[in-house]
Formats: structure tokens, sequence, C-alpha cells
């Protein structure tokens, strides 16, 4: 069900990655490039990536590390790219926030590496289909 879910929110920040991008391009106006590249890394890649990691190996999905990673990230991730796209446009006031923000999503990427060495055994993959 977390694959699922991820998977969704995966797409989500394709959507707008892309639409962003293909903007960007028409317009020939590139100021918002790293929100771009961190809608698609951040959001679609890792997103999806995350969910065929748990979709692969359902034990990591019962964790109390993959509940604090799954709504730690997805609550960070977002208000991270906002406040990216507010810093990139010259408000100087959401760098401290984007410092913050950012943290929390590094510290997200360490709980969910933690969460595979912690409960990864080779026995548990699911074969594939
Ligand atoms: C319809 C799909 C996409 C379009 C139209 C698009 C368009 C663009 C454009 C116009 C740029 C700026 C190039 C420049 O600064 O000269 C860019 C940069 C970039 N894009 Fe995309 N892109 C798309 C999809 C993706 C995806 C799926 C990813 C990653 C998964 C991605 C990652 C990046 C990265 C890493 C950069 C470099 C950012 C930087 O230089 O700061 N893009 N893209």
């Amino acid at each position: 069900m977390m694959s699922i879910r991820l998977i969704k929110i995966a797409v989500i920040y394709l959507a707008i990655g892309m639409s962003l991008g293909l903007y960007m391009g028409s317009v020939q106006d590139f100021l918002f490039r790293s929100v771009h590249a961190h809608i698609n890394l951040l959001g679609w890649a890792s997103i999806a990536l995350a969910a065929l990691v748990f979709h692969m190996f359902p034990e990591l999905v019962r964790t109390r590390l993959a509940t604090i990673w799954f709504w730690g990230y997805n609550i960070a991730t977002p208000i991270s790219l906002v406040l990216l796209a507010f810093e990139v446009s010259g408000r100087a006031w959401a760098g401290p926030l984007l410092g913050i923000s950012m943290t929390v999503v590094w510290a997200m990427g360490l709980v969910f590496a933690a969460n595979v060495l912690i409960n990864l055994r080779g026995s548990q993959a699911v074969p594939a289909r």
C-alpha cells in the first residue's frame, strides 16, 4: 500500500517537474532550473525508487523508520521546493527556512538508509513477476 501511494506521489512530481521544464524552455527563462531539477530528482526519481525498494522488500514497510521517513520526507520535500523557488527568486527570508527544511529532507534520507541497512535481509526479496 505504501508503494502505491508513493508511486502516485512520484508521478505528480513528474508531471509538475516536466511541465516546469517545458515552460522554462518555451520562455527561455532558466531561473527555476534548480527547482525543476529538484522536483524531478527529490520528487519523482527518489520517491519512485523508494516505492520500488518498498515493493521489492515489504519487510522494510513495516518498520517505525519507514513511517518516520514517509511522513517526514513527504512533508519536508514540498515545503523545501517552494522555499527553493522563493530563494532563487530573491526572497532572502526564505534562505534560513530552506536550510532547516532541506536538513529535514537530508535527515529523512539518512532514516531511509538506516531502514535499509538495519532491516533488509537477503531472503526477503519478492520474486520478479
Ligand atoms: C518534459 C520533460 C523535461 C523538460 C522539458 C526539461 C527541461 C529542462 C530545461 C529547459 C532545463 C534547463 C537547461 C539549462 O539551464 O540550460 C533542465 C535542466 C535540468 N533538468 Fe530537466 N526537463 C525535463 C525532465 C527532467 C527530468 C525527468 C529530470 C530528472 C529526473 C530532469 C533533470 C534536470 C536537471 C538535473 C537539470 C539541470 C539543472 C541545473 O542546471 O541547475 N529534467 N531541464
